[in-house]
């Protein structure tokens, strides 16, 4: 993972080197003092308000300001729970994966500086189950942290006990939603609850509990041990510090980058740190995500400048496409995807995304015009905004705006 010429204050990535998989390591870089500080120094209370003054936002897709969603952690309920998503099922994503096996131990401080702070004596890591080697270091991480007592009962001698245990998704991209990850938890089916009442109120078993993504418990003991102010310092007054992104497809160096937010445009990206050459759009942040043209591409990577493009910054999973595979294909593949993944539990997205599959389908095979086109937009609009979960909602989005802007192309191809 060499640091390419952009990428001058990356954090995290930064982080995964030098071995920290291993925990002397990881204690002779510093690691664990932001959690022997807290707990000597800092009430709960304290911790919330400092990592709501660094105004780091959730990186799992949603962007939520992560110290609000501690601060909504009822504080009389007893037990409290905090859950690490680790699903990453949204395809072109893979940046917590690094994290996971070059980092378990930030992850680890992360969650137990988290769990601190919102009052959780037990905490679990969500882990798709593709990532076996993330699960034998987490597994050890979790052994030697309590070997160390960073972990366990009684932490470093205070009153504060936390367990962590790995629970292992058995691979269903819905399963990272996470309400349907506190139902498969809970030894149900993956299946989305309502929301209201939302997980911080009423999650893992019907208590509070706060879910966070794997980057952004990360970026934790990095804030408690330099401050609020130091994370202000990289990135964007609204989105402030860094973010990873996983860059795939049409590009000459895939991999994984990390960039101040907002320091960086999608063309920068793609082009410069990637070699990418000739192509026709990119999803900026995994499938569930608007593409944008290869003439919008001039955008900065972070929430606010993204959403004004009408797209999101998602997981940071940016997938790039050129005409080497057709348009269509990438297209009804999109579909086809979301159509696999829907849980079935509501009807706009269950037989809304087979529709809208089933339609690509037939244009790509030309047994439909290219008025199917028109059919696969209107599809869209009757699944956008009647759906339980983002996933009907984020395909049906995702989808309408390629038809949109590839329309031309696309009519071309077939
Ligand atoms: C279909 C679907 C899949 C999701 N998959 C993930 C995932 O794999 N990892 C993740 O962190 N968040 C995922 N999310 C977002 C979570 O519901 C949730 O917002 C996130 O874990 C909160 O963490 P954060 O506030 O730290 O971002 C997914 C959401 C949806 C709708």
């Amino acid at each position: 993972m060499k640091k390419v010429k952009k990428e001058k204050r990356r954090i995290l990535l930064d982080f995964c080197e030098e071995k920290k998989h291993n925990i002397e390591n990881y204690i002779k870089k510093g690691g664990f003092k932001a959690l022997k500080r807290i707990l000597k120094e800092l009430k709960p209370d304290e911790v919330i308000e400092e990592v709501k003054n660094s105004g780091l936002k959730g990186r799992g897709g949603a962007g939520f300001p992560t110290g609000l969603k501690w601060h909504f952690i009822p504080k009389k309920i007893k037990p409290k729970f905090l859950i690490c998503n680790a699903d990453e099922g949204e395809p072109g994503t893979f940046k917590d994966r690094e994290l996971l096996e070059k980092a378990p131990y930030l992850l680890i401080e992360g969650m137990t500086i988290a769990s601190y702070a919102i009052g959780a004596e037990k905490a679990f890591i969500y882990l798709r189950k593709e990532y076996p080697l993330a699960k034998e270091r987490l597994l050890n991480a979790i052994k030697d942290s309590i070997k160390h007592n960073f972990l366990g009962n009684r932490i470093l001698g205070t009153k504060f006990s936390l367990d962590i245990k790995l629970f292992v998704g058995a691979g269903a991209y819905i399963c990272g939603e996470e309400t349907a990850l506190l139902e498969s938890m809970e030894g149900k089916k993956g299946l989305p609850r309502l929301k209201p009442p939302y997980p911080a109120v009423s999650g893992f078993l019907g208590y509070p509990t706060a879910v966070n993504n794997v980057e952004t418990l990360c970026n934790v003991p990095l804030i408690m041990e330099k401050g609020a102010e130091w994370f202000r310092s990289f990135g964007t007054e609204k989105s402030p510090g860094t973010k990873i992104f996983s860059v795939s497809g049409a590009v000459k160096r895939p991999g994984i980058y990390e960039f101040e937010m907002g320091k960086i445009t999608l063309s920068e990206l793609v082009y410069e740190v990637c070699g990418a050459e000739k192509i026709e759009g990119v999803f900026p942040g995994g499938i569930s995500t608007p593409p944008l043209k290869h003439g919008e591409l001039d955008v900065s990577c972070d929430f606010e400048s993204l959403f004004q493009k009408g797209t999101f910054l998602g997981s940071g999973g940016v997938i790039v496409f050129d005409r080497e595979i057709p348009l269509i294909k990438i297209l009804r593949k999109t579909a086809e995807f979301f159509k696999n993944e829907s849980c079935g539990k509501c009807t706009p997205c269950r037989e809304g995304t087979l529709w809208l599959w089933q339609i690509l389908k037939e244009v790509e095979e030309r047994k439909i015009s290219k008025e199917g086109l028109d059919l696969a937009i209107e599809v869209c609009e009757k699944i956008k905004g009647k759906c339980l979960c983002p996933l009907g909602e984020t395909c049906a989005i995702s989808c309408e705006v390629f038809i949109r802007k590839f329309r031309e192309e696309i009519e071309g191809e077939i």
